[in-house]
C-alpha cells in the first residue's frame, strides 16, 4: 500500500496544478488577447455626433428616413464590417473606396473596371439611375427617384459604414 503513495502522488500534482490554473483563469475578467476588435456599431449618440459633422447636405439627412430607404438595399447588400456579399457587395467602407474594389465579390466588366472613387456625389448619381450612371453593370435596381429619399440614404449609409470627414 505504502509503495503506492508516491506514485499517486506524483500522477495527482498536475491534476491539482491544472485545476488552480483553470480557477486563476476563472477569476480574472478576460481580455480578448492579440485580434483586433471589428469596430461596434455606433450608438444614437455618436450617429447624431457622426450626422452633424457630415459635409452639406448631408447633415440636414434624416437618418430614420435614410434607414426605411435603406431597406430597398437591404435584400442585396450588408453594411456590417466584414459583412458578407450577397447580390451584390458588402457596403461597409464604401466612401473613399475604388469602385468594384472587393477581391471577394465577382463585378461586372463595366464597374471592376470603373475608374473613379465613391463619394456622395457618385453615390447619388448612382442611385438616381445605376443603368445611366455605369451601362453594362449589373445591378438591377431602378433607382431612387427622389432626391431626399437619396440624401438620406447616404447620409445614413455615411453613418454607418465607418466614413471619415477626410473622405468627400
Ligand atoms: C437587386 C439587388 C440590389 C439592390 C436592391 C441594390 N443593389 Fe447595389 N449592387 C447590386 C449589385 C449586383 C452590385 C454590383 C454591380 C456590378 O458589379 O455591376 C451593386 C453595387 C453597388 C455599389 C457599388 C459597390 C462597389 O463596391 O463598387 C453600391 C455603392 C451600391 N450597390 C449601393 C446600393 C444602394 C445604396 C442600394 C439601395 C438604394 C442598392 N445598392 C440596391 C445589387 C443591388
Amino acid at each position: 500500500m505504502h509503495a503506492l503513495f508516491p506514485r499517486s502522488a506524483r500522477f495527482l500534482a498536475p491534476i491539482a496544478a491544472v485545476g488552480l490554473a483553470l480557477a486563476a483563469c476563472g477569476e480574472t475578467p478576460d481580455k480578448p488577447a492579440g485580434k483586433a476588435e471589428a469596430p461596434a456599431a455606433p450608438g444614437d449618440a455618436e450617429r447624431a455626433a457622426l450626422l452633424a459633422a457630415l459635409p452639406a447636405p448631408y447633415n440636414a439627412g434624416d437618418l430614420d428616413n435614410g434607414r426605411r430607404a435603406f431597406a430597398r438595399c437591404r435584400s442585396c447588400h450588408t453594411i456590417t464590417p466584414g459583412g458578407p456579399n450577397m447580390t451584390g457587395p458588402n457596403l461597409y467602407g464604401v466612401f473613399g473606396r475604388k469602385a468594384g474594389a472587393l477581391d471577394k465579390y465577382g463585378y461586372s466588366h463595366a464597374l471592376r473596371t470603373a475608374d473613379f472613387v465613391w463619394d456622395a456625389e457618385k453615390l447619388d448619381h448612382w442611385l438616381q439611375n445605376p443603368r445611366t450612371f455605369l451601362p453594362g453593370n449589373k445591378m438591377s435596381f431602378a433607382g431612387l427617384p427622389d432626391a431626399t429619399d437619396r440624401r438620406d440614404v447616404i447620409a445614413f449609409l455615411k453613418v454607418e459604414t465607418g466614413y471619415k470627414s477626410k473622405e468627400k
